[in-house]
């Protein structure tokens, strides 16, 4: 019993010790994978995005949680080049934008913006684990809600809240060299 207790102790503190220490690309959970090594892409390359992964990405955000399971948004999805460019001038071909709006005006409903932005993050998410590059954008929504709504189709009382680019991306460019520095978990977390 004492050597089991001894043992308990030890095993403790090996996992408070490494765990903090694993970083994306050291762990091997594939289903943390894509949360923890996820990076926003900057080098697009031109290329299609096979119509069965674009499914599953749009699916991902389907699947996402909402308050009340209220699903209050709508994906558009842009294929259409010159479309595309007048939100992000600088997509190159085969990029697709995924428009998430949600009910509202984009800036005063808490709860549909918070939907919006989980079915975004599952979006964003789901493109890089299927070997896509994708990046967040909120700076065009102002522009959109202004003046694109139409060409885009939103629905009545819908405003855009974000969208996610997806596309081909440069191989070798990982996470690694790509992606940002994060906070350290010591000054952004607290126990109480
Ligand atoms: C809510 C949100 C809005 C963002 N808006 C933009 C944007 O308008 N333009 C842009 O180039 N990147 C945008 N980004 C991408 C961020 O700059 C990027 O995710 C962040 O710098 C971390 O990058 P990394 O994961 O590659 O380290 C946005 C990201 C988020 C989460």
């Amino acid at each position: 019993m004492k050597k089991f207790a001894i043992s308990a102790v030890v095993l403790c503190v090996f996992c408070f010790s490494v765990m903090p220490a694993l970083d994306a690309q050291e762990s091997n959970n594939p289903g943390l994978r894509p949360i923890l090594n996820h990076y926003a892409a900057h080098n697009f390359v031109t290329g299609a995005i096979l119509r069965a992964d674009l499914d599953l990405i749009l699916h991902a955000g389907v699947r996402a949680p909402s308050a009340n399971n209220r699903q209050p948004w709508q994906f558009t999805v842009v294929q259409s080049q010159s479309l595309a460019k007048k939100i992000v001038s600088n997509v190159v071909d085969g990029n697709v934008l995924i428009v998430i709006s949600t009910v509202g005006d984009g800036k005063t409903n808490g709860s549909a913006i918070l939907d919006g932005a989980l079915a975004t993050e599952s979006i964003y998410l789901a493109a890089q684990a299927l070997g896509y590059g994708s990046r967040i954008y909120t700076g065009p929504m102002d522009a959109i809600n202004r003046s694109l709504k139409s060409d885009l189709g939103l629905p009545s009382g819908y405003s855009a809240v974000a969208l996610v680019r997806v596309g081909r991306i440069q191989a070798g460019v990982d996470a690694v060299s790509a992606a940002s520095s994060r906070k350290d978990a010591g000054a952004v977390v607290n126990y109480k």
